[in-house]
């Protein structure tokens, strides 16, 4: 009963979609209806600029951070990380805003933000090596998952093994039409770094 419902908060968490809320409160902007459509921090950075940009991405990495911080507030038998995959859900899937959210890279990063901030900072400071080498943000996104698995084989936690590994597989489906950009070329790359 208990996951149950750390899972239902977790899942409405993630779904609060902030690229939506940053674009229409702050710019009179629905970010769907432009560039990739995808209500994610990319996107936000892409139309709305750097400063939306920020503000999204730190958004959706704290929904992650929030949820699986709720099993250890509570002190419950629980790991923190199952939880998170929850608020992962909501923000790809978000109650609401259609069902169609972000492609689940922030808040990934924000559930293992909140219990292992070591290993998050190994996974921003791949994705912004990356980024800086091949300048996709997308292509970054996927190879920092992948590196990732490798590293949290040093955490001896194997829910942590199994949770990034599950949620690498997810950003790869997530980005199934980013691949097929990036093998057409015409994917676009960043210009600001
Ligand atoms: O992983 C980056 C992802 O957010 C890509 O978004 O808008 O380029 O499809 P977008």
């Amino acid at each position: 009963m208990e996951f149950f419902i750390f899972a239902i908060i977790a899942y409405i968490l993630g779904s609060i979609p902030s690229a939506l809320i940053v674009g229409k409160v702050g710019y009179n902007v629905d970010i769907r209806e432009h560039g990739s459509g995808n209500l994610g921090a990319t996107n936000t950075f892409r139309i709305l600029g750097k400063k939306a940009g920020i503000i999204v991405t730190l958004a959706d990495i704290l929904k992650g951070t929030a949820a699986v911080l709720i099993p250890i507030l509570f002190d419950a038998d629980i790991h923190p990380l199952l939880i998170g995959l929850f608020a992962v859900i909501g923000h790809t899937y978000p109650v609401f805003a259609k069902f169609k959210g972000g492609k689940a890279v922030a808040t990934s990063g924000g559930i293992i933000l909140g219990i292992y901030p070591l290993l998050f900072l190994i996974m921003v400071g791949t994705f912004l090596l990356t980024l800086y080498l091949t300048k996709y943000v997308s292509l970054s996104s996927m190879i920092t998952g992948v590196i990732t698995v490798f590293t949290s084989l040093f955490f001896r936690d194997v829910i942590l093994v199994i949770v990034i590994t599950a949620l690498t597989v997810f950003v790869f489906y997530r980005h199934r039409e980013n691949i097929k950009r990036i093998y057409k070329g015409t994917e676009p790359k960043i210009k600001w770094m």
